[in-house]
């Protein structure tokens, strides 16, 4: 699916994130699985992650990025008319952990739905949002990644436990004004014929929970990690060339390309196939690890934030997750 133009453009007019404050080293992991921070950082990059409190939700998450994000965008609660939060991780399996959103923010005028995208949904719910706002339908829309993957992680597993953390990130999309800048060109895609190389088998209705099934670690995820980085490193060079080619834009013109943060092997592989100098790329990764959906977003405000592209610089973000799925977007800032 893609799209170029379309009559109302739509711009970010806010960002925000936010990370628990409980840090998990690489150092504190290897204490519990047969791990080094050598091996961790030397594969993925990563040194240490986040992890929520137990009484700490994805919607709480959510909604504190969600009040950074309104606050940069000078909007209230009531001026947002859509939530949409991609999570594989939700507070509960129903309702929608927009609907808890919606009620921490009281933003009750808005419409509030989750989608599952894994690590690509920020992209695909801006894609989507977008689309709902350049055809007249909203106006406001808030678009969150959020995950508490620490609840869905075998900590038994070192080659799966040492990659992931917890977060959220959001953005605040609306009609942009004259001179304002643009979400220039989206792309997503999928593939289902590779479902099983990264899953979380049960909790679902193909293998409800059970003690039998939790003892198994059958709510957990599991990953093939080497065929995964094969995949992630073809769809998200093509995602982004894709969203560049569209824009009319060539790699020497792109301040910044933000991508997924799963493993920093994979974002140089992209960085190189894709032409762009390493110091253009965003990389946050060694403080977070891997927090799917939130990842991108998390990188985007955090980059937003500190200064790294300014207005009318032209930025990409890409990303990849279970799925398989894909996502890429180009923003003129
Ligand atoms: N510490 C020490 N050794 C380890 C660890 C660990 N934490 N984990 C695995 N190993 C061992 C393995 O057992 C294996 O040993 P062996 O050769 O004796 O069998 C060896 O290290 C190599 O293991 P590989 O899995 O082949 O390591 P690889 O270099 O492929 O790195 C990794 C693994 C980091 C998972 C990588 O494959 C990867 O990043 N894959 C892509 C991840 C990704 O992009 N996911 C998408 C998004 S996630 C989402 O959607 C939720």
């Amino acid at each position: 699916m893609s799209e170029t133009t379309s009559v109302i453009e739509v711009c970010i007019a806010g960002t925000g994130s936010y990370l628990p404050e409980n840090i998990l080293t690489n150092a504190e992991l290897a204490i519990r699985v047969d791990t080094s921070d050598e091996w961790i950082v030397t594969r993925t990059g990563i040194r240490e992650r986040r992890i929520a409190a137990e009484g700490e939700f994805t919607s709480h998450m959510a909604s504190k990025a969600a009040k950074n994000a309104l606050e940069q965008a000078g909007l209230a609660a009531e001026d947002i008319e859509l939530i949409v939060v991609a999570t594989i991780t939700p507070d509960t399996p129903t309702p929608a952990t927009a609907c808890h959103v919606q009620a921490q923010l009281g933003a009750f005028k808005a419409v509030a739905f989750d989608i599952s995208a894994a690590c690509a949904g920020f992209l695909y719910a801006m894609k989507i949002c977008k689309r709902l706002i350049s055809d007249g339908a909203f106006k406001n829309a808030l678009i969150i990644g959020a995950e508490k993957l620490s609840t869905v992680t075998n900590w038994e597993d070192r080659a799966t436990c040492v990659l992931f953390g917890d977060g959220a990130g959001a953005a605040v999309l609306r009609r942009s004004e004259p001179g304002e800048g643009s979400i220039v060109a989206t792309e997503m895609g999928a593939d289902g014929s590779l479902t099983h190389l990264l899953e979380i088998p049960g909790g679902g209705s193909a293998c409800p929970i059970t003690g039998e099934n939790v003892n198994k670690h059958l709510h957990t995820l599991t990953m093939q990690g080497k065929e995964v980085f094969k995949v992630a490193v073809n769809r998200m060079k093509e995602a982004a060339e894709k969203v560049i080619e569209r824009a009319g834009w060539h790699p020497e013109d792109i301040a910044c390309v933000i991508p997924h943060q799963a493993n920093l092997r994979i974002i140089d592989a992209i960085a190189d196939r894709l032409a762009v100098p390493n110091e253009r790329v965003f990389v946050n990764l060694h403080k977070y690890g891997n927090t799917s959906a939130a990842a991108v977003a998390i990188a985007l405000d955090e980059a937003n934030r500190t200064g790294v592209f300014k207005r009318g610089d032209h930025i990409v973000l890409v990303a990849f997750g279970a799925g398989l799925t894909w996502a890429a977007a180009a923003i003129r800032w």
